[in-house]
């Protein structure tokens, strides 16, 4: 997803603005720019590349003073990353400049009308034609013509303004696209992401869809985007700028890896009550009664989230009894679902920011639904659109590739299940097993993370392979899917989760010596049908990397290597069995080289559809 970057105070806005964008770098994207009010006018510097280069071409402007700026990292969907199509984009006479997160539906409309008014552009960006309508707008206030030009378009924005003789304002407004506000002594910032500007201050505002900001020195002036006057509230953002340096590690993903034991306890923090078996989950309490009565869940999520769904309605359905059904949101929001009284909807999202899981929950709101999010991002769209919910605690993921989210949202899924399995079927000395298994997590995960030496040396042996098959079966299917996409998504490499009995319908055609099989062997009921599956492979010739439980001398026999996790109960087995294959997943692609943290075409939040 893009980054946006602004500032208003006493201070030189460059090097504030270039620190903003180096911190939302792990977001993805493919040129930055930057605007600042010199005196004489509107400065502009962008282009194709990384935000060091955009420093290289801009080194003499730090320390000039401009105290107003905008700033961006673009990642391209109208129009191929250029210098003309870069942000910041300003209107055909260079009045105002701006920078923009969404997209601009109706734009080629816009565009059309306004090239018959004989207004030149100079890019094809949807982006463009927002600048080119606040522009021509513009007379004396700034505030009015973003409002003005904002009414005119559909689709979704963040935005930050700035006109070239207006020092001292910068205008925000958003629909649809994260925009955070920095409130400090004298000075205020404008960001996509709250890390861009923790450094500076821990007094935030979550600006609200349809909302518009002015800022200056003075302070900050918000109304709806027609013009009603609103307060809004200022929160103090809970983690420390440490949370966005490696802290010694060559990569976030790696610190990220290793941050899980804290992650995971941060998540059941206060939450799990081991003496009575059971967990409370206050940002559920409004909808408690509900919880009670109701008869189907649906839990809805992208990517590595929908994985978490997956283990999710495992863990529900064997210990609650409820039905669980897991949607893709780009699935659900288009097609009809039915959705009765007695259904209730969770959206599991880290970044809390991702277009078809925020346009999923307000299809099911629209609907009716009693909609809960499960989310790692304080003030998010999906946080704040939906009736009640529990946040993650993991701090700020920065790694594309999820890690420590997936083992959070695992654990506040396993928190639900025990606070629905109490209120239904489970016993409290079931309740109290489960609990205690659950407070065991942190310290077993430390365990597996001591074997990172053997687990890099085994990633060696399997660099140069280019197809991975990642079997698992019951509550380690949904980690095989999970293995095989960590693979894919850091280091290009093809691979596919299947559940293990599966593979003989089909993928089993693929296997040879050149395709390696990464199974998930965990001592549970259905273990001796996974040495079955890992036998089908063998006869095939193909080579087995076993994840088993510690003590299980026999797997030995059957894969030629071994990564031991320690005893758990079944439906916990997730949060331990996932660690060895995001550790094989990273050293895969540290010995192919690749840019593990800002993978090729990803984004961290997938904003768009
Ligand atoms: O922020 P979300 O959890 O909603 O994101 C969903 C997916 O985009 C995300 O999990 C994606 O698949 C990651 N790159 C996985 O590592």
């Amino acid at each position: 997803m893009c980054g946006i970057v602004g500032y208003v105070g006493s201070k030189d806005a460059y090097p504030i603005l270039l620190g903003g964008l180096s911190v939302l770098e792990y977001r993805g994207y493919d040129s930055a720019g930057i605007a600042l009010v010199n005196g004489k006018g509107l400065e502009i510097h962008k282009d194709k590349g990384k935000v060091d280069h955009l420093r290289s071409i801009t080194h003499d402007v730090a320390g000039r003073g401009c105290t107003t700026g905008i700033a961006h990292t673009r990642w391209a969907t109208h129009g191929a990353p250029s210098k003309h199509n870069a942000h910041p984009h300003t209107d055909q006479h260079d009045r105002i400049a701006l920078v923009h997160n969404g997209i601009i539906e109706n734009y080629s409309l816009l565009k059309e009308k306004m090239l018959k008014e004989g207004i030149k552009f100079r890019s094809e960006t949807d982006t463009e034609v927002l600048a080119q309508l606040i522009g021509k707008y513009y007379e004396k206030d700034l505030a009015a013509a973003v409002r003005r030009a904002l009414l005119e378009v559909d689709g979704t924005f963040g935005i930050a303004v700035i006109a070239h003789d207006r020092p001292g304002v910068l205008i925000g407004a958003r629909r649809g696209s994260p925009l955070v506000v920095g409130v400090a002594e004298g000075e205020l910032f404008l960001a996509s992401d709250a890390s861009a500007v923790v450094a500076h201050t821990k007094d935030v505002i979550y600006l609200k869809d349809n909302n518009l900001i002015e800022l200056t020195p003075e302070g900050f002036d918000t109304t709806t985007l027609d013009n009603k006057k609103i307060s809004p509230e200022i929160h103090t953002i809970e983690w420390s700028v440490d949370a966005l340096a490696k802290g010694g590690f060559d990569h976030f993903m790696l610190k990220e890896i290793f941050e899980q034991p804290e992650t995971i306890y941060n998540a059941m923090r206060g939450r799990l009550l081991v003496s009575e078996g059971v967990a409370r989950l206050d940002g559920l309490n409004l909808v408690l009664p509900e919880l009670r009565g109701i008869r189907r869940l649906v839990l809805v999520a992208c990517g590595t989230s929908w994985h978490a769904a997956l283990v999710g309605e495992y863990m529900i359905e064997e210990i609650a009894g409820i039905p669980v059904e897991v949607e893709y949101a780009s699935e659900f929001r288009y097609r009809n679902p039915i959705i009765e009284p007695d259904t209730l909807i969770f959206v599991i999202s880290q970044s809390g920011e991702t277009a078809d899981t925020l346009a999923a929950l307000r299809e099911a709101s629209y609907k009716g639904a009693t909609v809960l999010g499960i989310c790692n991002v304080v003030g998010s769209s999906i946080a704040r659109e939906t009736h009640g919910g529990v946040y993650l605690h993991a701090g700020p993921e920065i790694g594309v590739a999820s890690t420590k989210a997936f083992t959070s949202q695992l654990t506040v899924l396993a928190l639900l299940t025990l606070l629905l399995g109490r209120m239904r079927r489970i016993s409290n000395s079931d309740g109290i097993a489960v609990a205690k298994a659950l407070e065991a997590i942190p310290k077993q995960v430390r365990k597996i993370l001591r074997q990172n030496d053997t687990i890099r040396e085994i990633a060696k042996i399997y660099a140069k392979h280019n197809n991975f098959l990642y079997l698992g079966r019951s509550y380690n299917f949904p980690v095989a899917l999970e293995g095989a996409l960590k693979l894919k998504e850091i280091s290009y490499v093809h691979a596919e989760g299947y559940p293990a009995a599966e593979m003989k319908h089909g993928p089993i055609a693929l296997i040879d010596q050149d395709m390696p099989s990464v199974v998930l062997a965990i001592k549970d009921s259905i273990y001796d049908k996974v040495i079955s599956n890992i036998q089908e492979v063998k006869a095939r010739g193909g080579s087995v990397i076993a994840v088993a439980t510690e003590g299980d001398r026999e797997i030995e026999k059957h894969a030629r290597h071994v990564i031991y996790i320690p005893k758990i109960i079944p439906m916990l087995s997730p949060l331990l069995s996932v660690i060895p294959l995001q550790l094989l997943a990273y050293h895969i692609a540290a010995q192919r080289g690749c840019e593990i943290d800002q993978p090729r075409n990803l984004a961290k939040s997938v904003t768009v559809e």
